[in-house]
């Protein structure tokens, strides 16, 4: 099944409650929060206070994406704020077995990011230890930028080698997804969308995800 994680990102943050439980009620199935420190990324957004009062308002699975340096040191906090899912970038990570082990000892899905101009097979030793794998889309940092073709074969060489190897590994894709690459996303391999600007820069976000969700299951019933 095709889970979209409605991005927080492009919402009113002095609504974020109201954004969220209009998500929620459209049938969102993850909430995605983009987590950046002005370093990694040339942008700065929320930490775990913000994750911690998120927590409280909703009962969806919260979906860090986290574009940050040294994620190592605030893992254990985002984790105690109440973070289900936790991925960190491959080109944070000087230790990224460490830091996958460290997500996973707080029983925690864990997944790595990879930024467009990061191969697919940096993550050859690792494939064993993710739950699912992001592919960035767009180059991070900011919602509403334009998607970037040719991720759409990447993620179908990805789909290839979990197929290969047999991992129950799910690939997630972050970044310019929008009605009109829905189709092709989907029939690439991709069982997470991520959705900012979509969802939450249109006039009514619960009736847009709406129709998001029935093309994508539309999509993905013809791509089986
Ligand atoms: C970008 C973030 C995304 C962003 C996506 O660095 O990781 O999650 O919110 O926004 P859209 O869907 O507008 O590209
Ligand atoms: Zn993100």
């Amino acid at each position: 099944m095709i889970q979209i994680a409605p991005s927080i990102l492009s919402a009113d943050f002095a609504r974020l409650a109201e954004s969220i439980h209009s998500v929620e009620a459209a049938g969102a199935h993850l909430i995605h929060l983009d987590v950046m420190d002005g370093h990694f990324v040339p942008n700065i957004t929320i930490g775990p206070p913000v994750v911690k009062s998120i927590r409280k308002v909703t009962s969806l699975p919260l979906d860090v994406h986290l574009m940050i340096e040294d994620p190592d040191a605030y893992i254990p906090a985002f984790a105690e704020a109440g973070a289900d899912w936790i991925s960190v970038h491959f080109e944070t990570c000087k230790h990224l077995n460490r830091t996958l082990q460290l997500i996973r000892f707080h029983k925690l899905k864990a997944g790595v990011v990879l930024n467009p101009a990061t191969p697919i097979s940096c993550l050859d030793e690792v494939l064993r230890l993710v739950n699912h794998v992001l592919i960035m889309s767009v180059n991070p940092g900011f919602g509403g930028q334009k998607f970037i073709v040719t991720t759409l074969e990447k993620i179908d060489r990805l789909r290839k080698v979990i197929q290969h190897r047999a991992l129950p590994v799910r690939i997630e894709v972050d970044g310019g997804v929008a009605f009109d690459n829905l189709r092709d996303l989907i029939a690439s391999g991709a069982e997470i969308l991520v959705i900012g600007s979509q969802i939450f820069g249109s006039e009514n976000p619960g009736e847009t995800l709406r129709k998001i969700i029935d093309l994508s299951q539309r999509c993905s019933v013809s791509s089986a």
